[in-house]
């Protein structure tokens, strides 16, 4: 079986960096394909409130027979509970059925809410009572992560933010690396849409690997932890296939070169998203 390198966190926890991601599969598939995952060898999962499926997670793990302490879970705050964060993680334990989620993450800012320092805070205390091993944000910019730091006693641990070939934030990933945060990439293949690009094909070729593979030993290379998604259990193992692959430094440069700084999720400024 393929080994997940482990990334150490500016707080001494371990997290594996290649995840699995379950955002938009529905609650009555999460637990077969969280199974489907864990059986091919992923000992992270990345979910969110927001995803309706926490519950889907929370079975698959008490169903596989691995002890708790070998699977990494991470949950994200809901944007309308920012101010509710301590009821909003109480309820992310009880359906993940859990006593400990390894990373709680605000899930964005929502600026316009003014919210997410009361937010951080709650966090800070749920981290003290030991009920998360570590806390992060998700979608923050440099201006959000610059005045959380200011105000915060713990930095966050993890930036999760769009981050793919064809969209890479280097600005934002160097803030993030330069306050000790490590640098959590979502939608890692785009979606699917960064798969088809020239120098990807032509390195699958190279490498005798796939696509996905290919974008995913990128990340892996670069220093990004990624989480990508597939309901397939065929893509499920062949993008944890990934972690055996190694990219020499010049491979990296040419899809580092790819980047054309366009999203394909909402823009963490303007997005209010408070439905979610
Ligand atoms: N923090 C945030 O705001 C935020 C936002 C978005 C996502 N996320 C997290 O990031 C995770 C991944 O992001 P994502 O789901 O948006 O995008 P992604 O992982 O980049 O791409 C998933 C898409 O690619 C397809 N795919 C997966 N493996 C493939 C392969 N080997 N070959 C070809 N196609 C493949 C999937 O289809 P099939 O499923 O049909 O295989 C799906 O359509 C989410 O699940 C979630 O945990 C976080």
């Amino acid at each position: 079986m393929v080994v997940v390198p482990g990334l150490r966190l500016n707080n001494g926890v371990t997290i594996p960096q290649l995840g699995f991601g379950v955002f938009q599969i529905p609650q009555e598939q999460t637990q077969q394909v969280v199974e489907d995952a864990l059986e091919a060898g992923y000992r992270h999962i990345d979910t969110a409130a927001a995803y309706g499926n926490e519950a889907g997670v929370g079975a698959a793990i008490a169903a596989c027979g691995i002890p708790r302490e070998q699977v990494f879970i991470t949950t994200k705050l809901r944007n309308g509970e920012h101010g509710s964060a301590s009821a909003a993680f109480e309820a992310s334990r009880q359906a993940l059925g859990v006593d400990v989620i390894d990373l709680y993450l605000i899930h964005w800012p929502v600026p316009s809410q003014g919210l997410f320092l009361d937010a951080w805070q709650a966090l800070e205390k749920i981290v003290a009572a030991d009920g998360a091993r570590a806390i992060g944000v998700s979608n923050f910019l440099p201006e959000h992560l610059d005045t959380l730091v200011a105000q915060a006693s713990i930095v966050p641990a993890v930036n999760q933010i769009e981050l793919h070939p064809s969209f890479q934030q280097p600005g934002l990933c160097a803030r993030s690396r330069a306050l000790g945060i490590a640098v959590e990439g979502y939608s890692p293949l785009g979606q699917g849409a960064d798969l088809t690009a020239a120098t990807v094909s032509e390195l699958a070729r190279k490498h005798g690997a796939t696509p996905a593979q290919i974008v995913l030993a990128w990340h892996l290379g670069v220093g990004n932890i990624a989480i990508p998604k597939s309901v397939h259990p065929e893509r499920i193992r062949e993008n944890l296939a990934a972690a055996g692959i190694t990219l020499r430094p010049d491979e990296l440069d040419a899809i580092t070169e790819l980047d054309s700084a366009v999203r394909i999720g909402a823009d963490p400024a303007k997005a209010a998203f408070t439905q979610m």
